[in-house]
C-alpha cells in the first residue's frame, strides 16, 4: 500500500511483528459498513459515479461473505483488515476499488470499525447481563424467605435471607448495565472524516456518514478522534467491574457450597469431580470466574498503560488495544453465560440456611435495641449485651437460655420475644432492609423492571 516510499520490501519479521489480522479480522463487518457509508459520502461528493458506487457495495458484501463463509484468504502481509479487504475489493473491482480510500485513513477507519464493534458487544453483553438478572431474581424470589445468617468479616451478623443476599448481586449487576449504556453514549460518535489526523482536503458529509452508520454524532476534533481511547478504557474497566461482582458472587456460592456454610448445592451439569478423591464435587465454574476477573484488571491495565505516553496522534501502540479489548468480551461474555445456567441450576439448602441462622448470637444486636427501647442508652445497652455474649460463650449457654435478668433488671419477661427469628426480620421494614415482606416487594419490583 505504501510502495512508491520505498526501495525494500517489508522485513518478515516486522510483517509478523505488526500484523494485527490474525486478531482484527473480526472487525470485519464494521469495517464493510464504514467502508460503504464512506463510499456513499464519496458519491455524494462527486469522487464516485452511481455504478462505482455499486460495484464497490457488490465487492465488498461478496468479501463480507467469504470472510463469513471462512473461504476468505487473510494476508499478514496486507497487515490488518483494513488493507486486507480493500485489496481484494481492488482485485475485485479494479479502478473504483482503488478509489475507496480517498479522504480516509486507516486511522479513523481502525476508530471507525472499533466504536462500531464496541457498541454491538455493549448491546450483547447487557442481554447476557440481563439474564444473569433474571436468574438471580428467579433464585431470589424462590427463596426470599430462607433465613441465612448475614456476615460481616465473614463472622456471622444478623439475619437476612437468601432472596436478599441474591438481590444485592442483581444491584451490582444492573449498576453494571447502567453503567455500559452510559458509555455506550461515548462510543457512539463517529470519527470517519478525521483522516490521518487532520481531516481532509476532500470533505465528505461527515453527517451523513454517521447516520448511516447509525452514530449519534461525529467527533468534533480530528487529533482527539484519532488517538482517542477512552472508550475502550471506559468499556473494559465497566466489564472489569463486572468481573469484581461476578468473582465476588463466585466466592459466596464457593462459601455456600462448601460442607462447613453447607446452604447451596450447584447442579453436577456446573460442578467437577476430582481425578483422585472420589467424593469431590468442586464448584470450577465459581473459581475460574474468580481466577478470570484477574485477566479482566490486566486487559484494563494494558490499555491504559499502552495509551499513558503518547504524544498526538495516532502511534502505532494503539494496535495494542484490540487483544485485550477482544479477550475481555470473550471471557466476560461466556462467564456470564455460564453463572446465569449454574445459578438457574442452584438449590438451597432451606433447613442448613435455617440451622445456621437460628444462632441467638444473630440476635444480639436486636436484643441492644430492646434496651434502647426500655431508654437504655445505645453505648450501655451494647455493653450489657457484650457482657451476656461473654457469660454465654464462657458457660456454652445459648445467649437466648441465659437469665438476663441477672445481669441487668433492665430485661423483663418480654426479652424472650427478642431471640423470635421470624419478629426479628419482620421488624426489618424500612426501605433496603432485609424484612420478608421487603424483600418480596423488591422482587416484584425488580421483576417488573425486567
Ligand atoms: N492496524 C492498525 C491499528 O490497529 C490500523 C491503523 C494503522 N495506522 C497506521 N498509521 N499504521 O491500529
Amino acid at each position: 500500500m505504501w510502495k512508491g516510499r520505498f526501495a525494500k520490501a517489508t522485513a518478515d519479521l516486522v510483517q509478523q511483528y505488526g500484523e494485527s489480522i490474525s486478531y482484527d479480522w473480526r472487525l470485519y463487518k464494521h469495517d464493510v459498513a464504514g467502508s460503504i457509508a464512506h463510499a456513499r459520502a464519496q458519491v455524494k461528493a462527486g469522487l464516485l459515479n452511481n455504478d462505482e458506487f455499486a460495484s464497490i457495495e457488490k465487492g465488498l458484501r461478496e468479501v463480507e461473505q467469504e470472510i463469513d463463509a471462512g473461504s476468505f484468504d487473510f494476508s499478514i502481509e496486507l497487515e490488518d483488515i483494513h488493507m486486507n479487504i480493500e485489496s481484494a475489493l481492488t482485485e475485485k473491482i479494479g479502478a473504483p476499488g482503488a478509489k475507496l480510500h480517498t479522504a480516509r485513513s486507516r486511522n479513523d477507519q481502525v476508530a471507525t470499525d472499533t466504536r462500531l464493534y464496541c457498541r454491538e458487544e455493549i448491546d450483547t453483553l447487557t442481554t447476557h447481563l440481563t439474564e444473569l438478572k433474571k436468574a438471580l431474581l428467579e433464585q431470589a424470589s424462590t427463596y426470599a424467605d430462607a433465613v441465612i445468617p448475614g456476615y460481616t468479616h465473614l463472622q456471622r451478623g444478623q439475619p437476612v435471607t437468601v432472596g436478599h443476599h441474591l438481590l444485592a448481586y442483581v444491584e451490582m449487576i444492573d449498576r453494571d448495565t447502567s453503567r455500559l449504556a452510559d458509555c455506550r453514549k461515548r462510543v457512539n460518535v463517529s470519527p470517519l472524516g478525521s483522516g490521518a489526523l487532520a481531516g481532509s482536503t476532500i470533505n465528505l458529509d461527515r453527517q451523513q456518514i454517521a447516520e448511516e452508520l447509525g452514530f449519534d454524532r461525529v467527533t468534533t476534533n480530528s487529533m482527539d478522534a484519532i488517538s482517542d481511547r477512552d472508550y475502550i478504557a471506559e468499556f473494559l474497566f465497566d466489564i472489569a467491574l463486572v468481573g469484581t461482582h461476578l468473582s465476588r458472587l463466585s466466592e459466596d456460592l464457593i462459601l455456600w457450597c462448601s460442607s462447613e456454610f453447607g446452604f447451596a448445592t450447584l447442579s453436577d451439569a456446573h460442578t467437577t469431580g476430582s481425578s483422585l478423591m472420589p467424593q469431590k464435587k468442586n464448584p470450577d465454574v465459581c473459581e475460574l470466574t474468580r481466577g478470570k476477573t484477574g485477566r479482566l484488571y490486566g486487559n484494563l491495565v494494558a490499555l491504559l498503560t499502552a495509551a499513558k505516553g503518547l504524544p498526538l496522534t495516532y502511534n502505532r501502540d494503539l494496535q495494542e488495544d484490540k487483544e485485550p479489548l477482544f479477550d475481555s468480551i470473550d471471557t466476560l461474555k461466556l462467564a456470564l453465560k455460564v453463572n446465569t445456567e449454574m445459578i438457574a441450576d442452584m438449590t438451597i439448602n432451606v433447613d442448613t440456611c435455617l440451622a445456621a441462622a437460628s444462632d441467638p448470637l444473630l440476635l444480639a444486636t436486636d436484643l441492644a435495641d430492646y434496651l434502647v427501647k426500655k431508654d437504655v442508652p445505645f453505648r450501655q445497652a451494647h455493653e450489657l449485651v457484650g457482657q451476656a455474649v461473654a457469660v454465654s460463650v464462657q458457660t456454652s449457654t445459648p445467649l437466648d437460655q441465659l437469665d438476663l435478668t441477672q445481669i441487668s433488671d433492665h430485661y423483663g419477661a418480654d426479652t424472650k420475644e427478642v431471640f423470635h427469628l421470624q419478629t426479628a426480620l419482620a421488624a426489618r421494614t424500612n426501605p433496603g432492609a432485609p424484612s420478608i415482606e421487603n424483600v418480596r416487594a423488591e422482587v416484584a419490583r425488580w421483576q417488573e423492571s425486567l
